[in-house]
């Protein structure tokens, strides 16, 4: 994996500002959280397949694990169900319209905007979407920020995420890696920053 500079990968801490040279943008007036998508996405926009991410790639894993950890993770009720259970050193919110679901070790709600709320009631500094597709694009319009894999390879599958142009956002190159015995697919990190303010979560 070679990256531009080298990741901070501490507990608790945002690795990846500490990563990229020049200023990224501020938290506008009176906001107090980042809010962030991360996502690896296919050339033809696949995320998922059975319910799964249809490929192995190790090191974009990692950085996955690196970035969030120590964080709020708000995940689609699909893409948590899917896994063996909450990720582990991290607080799990989960996104559903169901009022009666109930999952241990995870913060239910039902909607994004309560999410983002309680994460920002915890004291978060920047809280993380991870998914699926459904949720990633109903939380599109309040993020700040995308850390975007892209996986280069057209790969078959039953999900994917395409939100259109990101017009209006900073891209910069943060990571990449090489196929490899790790790493099925070759892949490229980037970040891409709002210009704008997002739109408010909180209540009016
Ligand atoms: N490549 C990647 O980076 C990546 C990341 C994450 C997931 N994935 C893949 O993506 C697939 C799952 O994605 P998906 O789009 O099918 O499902 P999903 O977004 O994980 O979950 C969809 C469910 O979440 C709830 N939900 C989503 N948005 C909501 C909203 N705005 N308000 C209230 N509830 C909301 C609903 O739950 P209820 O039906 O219970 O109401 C909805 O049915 C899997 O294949 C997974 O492996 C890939």
């Amino acid at each position: 994996m070679l990256w531009s500079t080298p990741i901070d990968t501490r507990a608790g801490e945002s690795p990846i500002l500490s990563a990229i040279d020049g200023n990224l943008p501020k938290l506008a007036y009176g906001e107090r959280m980042f809010v962030s998508l991360i996502a690896a996405v296919a050339l033809n926009g696949t995320i998922g397949r059975n319910n799964a991410l249809p490929w192995q790639i190790r090191d974009d894993m990692r950085f996955f694990t690196n970035t969030t950890r120590g964080h709020v993770v708000i995940t689609g009720r699909k893409n948590l169900e899917a896994m063996s259970g909450p990720l582990p050193d991290r607080t799990n919110v989960l996104v559903t319209r169901n009022r009666e679901y109930a999952m241990a070790g995870v913060h239910v709600v039902n909607d994004v905007e309560s999410a983002l709320r309680f994460a920002e009631e915890l004291g978060e500094t920047e809280a993380f979407v991870i998914g699926g597709a459904e949720l990633f694009h109903a939380a599109k319009p309040y993020a700040h920020r995308f850390y975007r894999t892209t996986v280069l390879a057209e790969v078959d599958g039953d999900v994917r995420y395409d939100d259109g142009e990101w017009t209006g956002w900073d891209v910069r190159e943060i990571g990449r890696g090489s196929r490899s015995a790790a790493n099925e697919h070759a892949f490229t990190i980037e970040l891409l920053s709002r210009s704008g303010v997002p739109r408010s979560y909180r209540r009016r």
